[in-house]
Protein backbone atom coordinates (compact mmCIF):
# COMPACT_ATOMS: atom_id res chain seq x y z
CA UNK A 1 0.00 0.00 0.00
CA UNK A 2 1.57 3.60 -1.16
CA UNK A 3 0.96 5.58 2.22
CA UNK A 4 2.81 8.65 1.28
CA UNK A 5 0.95 9.20 -1.90
CA UNK A 6 -2.44 11.09 -1.50
CA UNK A 7 -5.16 11.10 -4.81
CA UNK A 8 -7.07 14.46 -4.47
CA UNK A 9 -9.98 14.84 -6.97
CA UNK A 10 -9.68 19.27 -7.24
CA UNK A 11 -13.03 19.67 -8.70
CA UNK A 12 -13.30 22.51 -10.82
CA UNK A 13 -15.62 24.76 -8.77
CA UNK A 14 -12.49 25.53 -7.02
CA UNK A 15 -10.22 25.98 -9.52
CA UNK A 16 -12.94 28.06 -11.91
CA UNK A 17 -16.01 28.66 -9.15
CA UNK A 18 -16.58 31.61 -12.06
CA UNK A 19 -13.04 33.17 -12.54
CA UNK A 20 -9.95 31.68 -11.77
CA UNK A 21 -9.50 31.08 -8.20
CA UNK A 22 -5.78 32.11 -7.99
CA UNK A 23 -5.80 32.92 -4.49
CA UNK A 24 -7.36 29.65 -3.52
CA UNK A 25 -4.87 28.13 -5.55
CA UNK A 26 -1.38 30.43 -3.60
CA UNK A 27 -3.13 28.81 -0.46
CA UNK A 28 -3.68 25.55 -1.77
CA UNK A 29 -0.09 25.14 -3.61
CA UNK A 30 1.51 26.22 -0.38
CA UNK A 31 -0.29 23.65 1.54
CA UNK A 32 0.60 20.94 -1.02
CA UNK A 33 4.69 21.76 -0.70
CA UNK A 34 4.19 21.66 3.04
CA UNK A 35 3.31 17.80 2.42
CA UNK A 36 5.97 17.68 -0.26
CA UNK A 37 8.58 18.93 1.73
CA UNK A 38 7.52 16.12 4.13
CA UNK A 39 8.07 13.65 1.46
CA UNK A 40 4.73 12.81 0.32
CA UNK A 41 3.64 12.56 -3.19
CA UNK A 42 0.05 13.65 -5.03
CA UNK A 43 -1.62 12.52 -8.08
CA UNK A 44 -4.06 15.48 -8.48
CA UNK A 45 -7.25 14.78 -10.95
CA UNK A 46 -8.83 18.53 -12.37
CA UNK A 47 -12.36 18.95 -13.08
CA UNK A 48 -13.88 21.48 -15.17
CA UNK A 49 -16.06 23.53 -13.25
CA UNK A 50 -17.55 26.75 -14.26
CA UNK A 51 -14.93 26.69 -18.05
CA UNK A 52 -16.70 23.13 -18.97
CA UNK A 53 -20.46 24.65 -17.94
CA UNK A 54 -20.18 27.64 -20.01
CA UNK A 55 -18.67 25.90 -22.62
CA UNK A 56 -21.33 23.56 -22.40
CA UNK A 57 -23.89 25.77 -22.63
CA UNK A 58 -22.71 28.26 -25.41
CA UNK A 59 -21.83 25.35 -27.89
CA UNK A 60 -25.97 24.02 -27.07
CA UNK A 61 -27.10 27.27 -27.74
CA UNK A 62 -24.74 28.17 -30.74
CA UNK A 63 -25.05 24.19 -32.65
CA UNK A 64 -27.11 21.10 -32.56
CA UNK A 65 -25.02 18.94 -30.11
CA UNK A 66 -25.62 15.74 -29.11
CA UNK A 67 -24.59 14.34 -24.55
CA UNK A 68 -21.15 12.94 -26.85
CA UNK A 69 -20.17 16.70 -27.70
CA UNK A 70 -21.10 18.28 -24.29
CA UNK A 71 -19.37 15.60 -22.57
CA UNK A 72 -15.98 16.22 -25.04
CA UNK A 73 -16.42 19.93 -24.49
CA UNK A 74 -16.37 19.17 -20.93
CA UNK A 75 -13.19 16.51 -21.20
CA UNK A 76 -10.95 19.35 -22.71
CA UNK A 77 -11.90 22.07 -19.93
CA UNK A 78 -10.39 19.48 -17.25
CA UNK A 79 -7.53 19.24 -19.72
CA UNK A 80 -7.11 22.93 -19.87
CA UNK A 81 -7.21 23.38 -15.64
CA UNK A 82 -5.44 20.16 -15.67
CA UNK A 83 -2.16 22.14 -17.42
CA UNK A 84 -2.88 25.23 -16.11
CA UNK A 85 -2.06 23.32 -12.57
CA UNK A 86 0.65 21.47 -13.71
CA UNK A 87 2.31 24.75 -14.57
CA UNK A 88 1.79 26.20 -10.99
CA UNK A 89 3.19 23.18 -10.13
CA UNK A 90 6.30 23.24 -12.72
CA UNK A 91 8.85 22.60 -10.15
CA UNK A 92 7.38 19.07 -8.58
CA UNK A 93 5.17 17.87 -11.83
CA UNK A 94 5.56 15.28 -14.22
CA UNK A 95 5.48 16.69 -17.58
CA UNK A 96 2.73 15.18 -19.36
CA UNK A 97 -0.76 15.02 -17.99
CA UNK A 98 -2.59 11.43 -18.01
CA UNK A 99 -5.50 11.61 -20.11
CA UNK A 100 -5.98 8.06 -20.43
CA UNK A 101 -6.04 5.95 -16.93
CA UNK A 102 -5.86 2.86 -19.12
CA UNK A 103 -2.15 3.60 -20.44
CA UNK A 104 -0.16 4.67 -16.94
CA UNK A 105 2.81 3.23 -18.23
CA UNK A 106 5.04 6.54 -18.11
CA UNK A 107 2.89 7.76 -14.95
CA UNK A 108 3.56 4.58 -12.89
CA UNK A 109 7.27 5.00 -13.33
CA UNK A 110 7.51 8.74 -12.86
CA UNK A 111 9.69 10.29 -10.07
CA UNK A 112 8.02 13.42 -9.51
CA UNK A 113 6.50 14.51 -6.59
CA UNK A 114 3.18 15.79 -8.11
CA UNK A 115 1.54 13.58 -11.03
CA UNK A 116 -1.67 15.81 -12.88
CA UNK A 117 -4.59 13.93 -14.61
CA UNK A 118 -7.58 15.26 -16.25
CA UNK A 119 -10.77 14.16 -18.18
CA UNK A 120 -10.23 10.71 -20.45
CA UNK A 121 -13.58 9.78 -22.85
CA UNK A 122 -17.20 10.40 -22.21
CA UNK A 123 -19.32 8.83 -20.09
CA UNK A 124 -16.63 9.26 -17.42
CA UNK A 125 -16.24 11.52 -14.70
CA UNK A 126 -12.56 12.68 -12.94
CA UNK A 127 -14.47 10.61 -9.95
CA UNK A 128 -13.53 8.05 -11.74
CA UNK A 129 -10.67 8.54 -12.91
CA UNK A 130 -9.27 9.16 -9.61
CA UNK A 131 -10.57 6.36 -7.71
CA UNK A 132 -8.36 4.03 -10.98
CA UNK A 133 -5.67 6.00 -10.26
CA UNK A 134 -5.52 5.19 -6.58
CA UNK A 135 -6.09 1.43 -7.76
CA UNK A 136 -3.01 1.60 -10.02
CA UNK A 137 -1.41 2.91 -7.48
CA UNK A 138 -1.87 1.04 -4.63
CA UNK A 139 -3.36 3.85 -3.06
CA UNK A 140 -6.32 3.41 -0.23
CA UNK A 141 -7.56 6.83 0.38
CA UNK A 142 -8.62 9.92 -1.81
CA UNK A 143 -9.72 12.99 -1.10
CA UNK A 144 -12.66 14.76 -3.19
CA UNK A 145 -12.52 18.23 -2.79
CA UNK A 146 -15.42 20.61 -3.61
CA UNK A 147 -17.69 23.63 -2.37
CA UNK A 148 -19.94 21.33 -0.07
CA UNK A 149 -19.18 20.87 3.83
CA UNK A 150 -20.90 17.25 3.83
CA UNK A 151 -22.56 15.11 1.34
CA UNK A 152 -26.46 15.12 2.46
CA UNK A 153 -28.98 11.90 2.56
CA UNK A 154 -30.82 14.10 0.09
CA UNK A 155 -30.99 17.31 -1.93
CA UNK A 156 -29.97 20.05 0.60
CA UNK A 157 -31.25 23.03 -1.47
CA UNK A 158 -34.59 21.17 -2.15
CA UNK A 159 -35.34 19.17 0.97
CA UNK A 160 -35.18 21.21 4.36
CA UNK A 161 -35.23 18.02 6.11
CA UNK A 162 -31.55 16.81 4.46
CA UNK A 163 -29.23 15.53 7.15
CA UNK A 164 -25.73 15.91 6.65
CA UNK A 165 -23.62 12.22 6.67
CA UNK A 166 -20.05 12.17 8.40
CA UNK A 167 -19.33 8.68 7.89
CA UNK A 168 -21.27 6.52 5.67
CA UNK A 169 -20.65 2.86 3.62
CA UNK A 170 -20.14 2.57 0.05
CA UNK A 171 -23.51 0.23 -0.34
CA UNK A 172 -25.84 2.96 1.57
CA UNK A 173 -23.60 5.89 -0.47
CA UNK A 174 -24.84 3.71 -3.03
CA UNK A 175 -28.64 3.68 -2.27
CA UNK A 176 -28.43 7.85 -2.32
CA UNK A 177 -26.62 8.60 -5.86
CA UNK A 178 -27.66 4.80 -7.62
CA UNK A 179 -25.62 2.84 -9.89
CA UNK A 180 -25.94 4.36 -13.07
CA UNK A 181 -23.52 7.48 -14.77
CA UNK A 182 -25.97 10.18 -15.68
CA UNK A 183 -24.27 13.26 -17.46
CA UNK A 184 -26.34 16.12 -16.56
CA UNK A 185 -26.76 15.22 -12.60
CA UNK A 186 -24.96 16.92 -10.03
CA UNK A 187 -24.14 14.19 -7.64
CA UNK A 188 -21.69 14.35 -4.81
CA UNK A 189 -19.85 11.25 -6.04
CA UNK A 190 -20.26 9.14 -9.30
CA UNK A 191 -22.03 6.38 -9.27
CA UNK A 192 -19.92 4.19 -11.29
CA UNK A 193 -16.65 5.81 -9.41
CA UNK A 194 -18.41 4.45 -6.33
CA UNK A 195 -18.96 1.04 -7.34
CA UNK A 196 -15.42 0.74 -8.24
CA UNK A 197 -14.58 1.99 -5.15
CA UNK A 198 -16.54 -0.35 -3.19
CA UNK A 199 -15.00 -2.65 -4.93
CA UNK A 200 -11.56 -2.12 -4.32
CA UNK A 201 -11.63 -1.14 -0.78
CA UNK A 202 -10.92 2.80 -1.21
CA UNK A 203 -12.56 5.17 1.89
CA UNK A 204 -12.96 8.73 0.00
CA UNK A 205 -13.36 11.94 1.93
CA UNK A 206 -15.41 14.07 0.59
CA UNK A 207 -14.90 18.17 1.69
CA UNK A 208 -15.02 21.70 1.32
CA UNK A 209 -11.14 22.37 -0.27
CA UNK A 210 -11.92 25.88 0.32
CA UNK A 211 -11.54 25.92 3.81
CA UNK A 212 -7.68 25.35 3.73
CA UNK A 213 -7.21 24.98 7.82
CA UNK A 214 -9.73 21.42 7.30
CA UNK A 215 -7.48 20.38 3.73
CA UNK A 216 -4.09 20.65 6.11
CA UNK A 217 -6.29 18.70 8.90
CA UNK A 218 -7.41 16.04 6.20
CA UNK A 219 -3.49 15.54 4.85
CA UNK A 220 -1.89 15.67 8.03
CA UNK A 221 -4.32 12.92 9.38
CA UNK A 222 -6.22 15.08 11.83
CA UNK A 223 -9.92 15.36 12.46
CA UNK A 224 -11.66 17.41 9.70
CA UNK A 225 -15.19 18.39 8.62
CA UNK A 226 -16.64 16.32 5.80
CA UNK A 227 -18.56 13.14 4.43
CA UNK A 228 -16.24 9.91 5.03
CA UNK A 229 -17.65 6.88 2.32
CA UNK A 230 -15.61 3.71 2.84
P1 LIG B 1 -15.94 17.03 -14.05
O1 LIG B 1 -15.54 15.67 -13.67
O2 LIG B 1 -15.14 18.14 -13.61
O3 LIG B 1 -17.43 17.21 -13.62
O4 LIG B 1 -16.03 17.09 -15.62
P2 LIG B 1 -18.15 18.34 -12.76
O5 LIG B 1 -18.80 17.60 -11.68
O6 LIG B 1 -19.00 19.08 -13.73
O7 LIG B 1 -17.09 19.35 -12.22
P3 LIG B 1 -16.50 19.60 -10.78
O8 LIG B 1 -16.79 18.45 -9.85
O9 LIG B 1 -17.06 20.90 -10.31
O10 LIG B 1 -15.07 19.67 -11.11
C1 LIG B 1 -16.67 18.10 -16.34
C2 LIG B 1 -17.44 17.46 -17.48
O11 LIG B 1 -16.55 16.84 -18.40
C3 LIG B 1 -17.08 15.63 -18.90
C4 LIG B 1 -18.46 15.46 -18.28
O12 LIG B 1 -19.39 16.05 -19.18
C5 LIG B 1 -18.35 16.31 -17.03
O13 LIG B 1 -19.61 16.79 -16.62
N1 LIG B 1 -16.14 14.51 -18.62
C6 LIG B 1 -15.16 14.63 -17.66
C7 LIG B 1 -16.22 13.35 -19.37
O14 LIG B 1 -17.10 13.20 -20.23
N2 LIG B 1 -15.28 12.36 -19.16
C8 LIG B 1 -14.29 12.45 -18.23
O15 LIG B 1 -13.47 11.51 -18.10
C9 LIG B 1 -14.25 13.62 -17.45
Amino acid sequence: MNKKMIVISLGGSLIVPEEIDWKFLKQFKKIIEGKIKKGFRFIIVTGGGMTARKYIEASAKVGDIDAEDKDWVGIHSTRLNAHFIRTIFKKYAHPTICTNPYDLEGFLKAKEYILVAAGYRPGNSTDYISILLAKHFEIKKVANLSNIDYVYDKDPKKYKDAKKIKEICWIDFQKIVGNKWDPGSNVPFDPVASKLAAKENIEVAIFNGKKLKNLQNYLDGKRFIGTVIK
